[in-house]
């Protein structure tokens, strides 16, 4: 195991580039599995779950081929069991249900499970493919899914808490193998949506909508391969735009989609922070007053994302005031709260919000990552701490920040990778 070690109160400055999207990624190598033919992803993350995913691949019977940022994958699909090991570990890993259904009729996939930042059901995944005609059932913590034939269908995919990502990635795999037209009502409307969709077409699906709450999708009798190349991670961008705001320093962001990060730049702006755009695909950050607080509420895109709620929360421990934050998404995660707080953070639970006391100076303290973007947080925290934070467990961070010691060490941070 690994910790990180912060030295941090520095400035940092300069430019920091963000790597392809890993949340867009894992349903694209998933997608792989419709099709026979050869498909070429450029752009990929280097990342635990992206390995995590080729893993899975390659037991469903494709060859993936790694080469730097770029994934060969070939061969075809010829086993249905997602095994728990590999979905267990990593939520994405569900959404090779839609595909296996759409190419063989049948899916035995271990049910992810529970994880720190709450309950994760799957009562939509499971809603939308049985409207496609899937019969399904839970068999010792598997989900066992069969239909020899799908047929398109028409159906409402919102939940309790708006749409959901997976669901509709699942769905949308699925119909683009099913008999006739399929319609999703309530889809999800995430960045990473569209980017599949765009790969689905790529492949020969005839789909349109994505990227919208209603998605049309006209079932294909066969996918062909493709190259492709990935978008940036929006989260990773909007962490160092944050980042760069805590640290009160002035960063360009390379590779950053401006368009998909509106809801938290409309925020920064309302609290002081100078983000503009800078060129094409770059962002610049410059922090020239003191900051004021706000509140925030998570919701599903293109609303403040859930992914960025815990690095908001460590911008606003240091920024004097008091402010709210709510997850409207994962009413639950908060586990980063405790750990903020060791480091001198003044945030309170109370019921789905946060209540945060911005502080002056926040310490270097020994803290514990719980999640990918709880460690996030606490990445920024230990920026702009006075003195030595480690942070434990940084697996979390691997799983999801490409190179981040690497990146940060570029823009002048002191960020050591050790041993524990
Ligand atoms: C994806 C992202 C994750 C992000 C989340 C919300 C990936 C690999 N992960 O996860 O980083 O935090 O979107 O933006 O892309 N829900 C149900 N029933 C279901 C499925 C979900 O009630 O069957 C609820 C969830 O509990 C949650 C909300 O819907 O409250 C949104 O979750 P969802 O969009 O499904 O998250 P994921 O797709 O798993």
């Amino acid at each position: 195991m690994e910790k990180f070690v912060i030295e941090g109160g520095r400035k940092l400055s300069g430019e920091i580039r963000v790597s392809g999207s890993k949340n867009a990624t894992l349903p694209i190598l998933a997608a792989t599995l419709l099709t026979d033919g050869i498909c070429e992803i450029r752009n990929v993350p280097k990342l635990r779950d992206t390995w995590t995913m080729c893993k899975l691949l390659r037991s469903l019977g494709k060859t993936v081929d790694l080469s730097g940022n770029k994934v060969r994958v070939s061969g075809s699909a010829n086993n249905h069991i997602a095994d728990y090991k590999l979905v267990s570990t990593m939520r994405g890993s569900f959404c090779v249900l839609g595909p296996l259904l759409g190419k063989l009729g049948k899916a035995k996939v271990s049910m992810p499970g529970g994880c720190v930042i709450g309950v994760r059901p799957v009562d939509l995944h499971m809603k939308g493919i049985m409207a496609l005609g899937v019969k399904a059932d839970f068999d010792a913590g598997y989900v066992m899914a069969h239909a020899p034939q799908l047929k398109g269908a028409q159906m409402y995919l919102g939940g309790t808490f708006g749409s959901s990502v997976l669901a509709t990635a699942n769905v949308m795999m699925a119909a683009s193998l099913a008999q006739g037209e399929t319609v999703i009502e309530s889809a999800a409307c995430e960045p990473e949506i569209e980017d599949l969709g765009d790969f689905l077409s790529a492949m020969g699906a005839k789909i349109e909508g994505h990227g919208t709450p209603r998605i049309i999708i006209n079932g294909a009798r066969k996918l062909n391969g493709t190259n492709y190349k990935m978008g940036a991670d929006r989260i990773e961008a909007g962490t160092f735009l944050i980042m760069a705001a805590a640290v009160k320093s002035d960063i360009l962001v390379q590779d950053a989609n401006y368009n998909h990060l509106l809801a938290l730049i409309d925020k920064l702006h309302a609290i002081g922070v100078d983000v503009r755009k800078a060129g094409n695909n770059d962002v610049r950050v410059k922090v020239k007053k003191t900051l004021r607080p706000a509140n925030i509420a998570t919701h599903p895109h293109p609303g403040f994302p859930t992914d960025l709620q815990a690095q908001y929360m460590a911008l606003m421990a240091i920024t004097p005031g008091v402010s709210i934050i709510t997850d409207r998404v994962f009413p639950d995660r908060f586990m980063h709260i405790a750990e903020l707080n060791r480091m001198g953070a003044q945030i309170r639970r109370d019921a789905g919000s946060a209540i945060v006391e911005g502080v002056k100076q926040l310490y270097g303290a020994p803290v514990m990552a719980s999640d990918l973007r709880a460690s996030a947080a606490l990445v920024i925290a230990g920026l702009v701490a006075k003195g030595r934070t480690e942070i434990h467990r940084i697996y979390h961070i691997d799983r999801g920040y490409e190179d981040l010691d690497r990146k940060l060490t570029g823009i002048g941070a002191k960020v050591f990778r050790e041993k524990e």
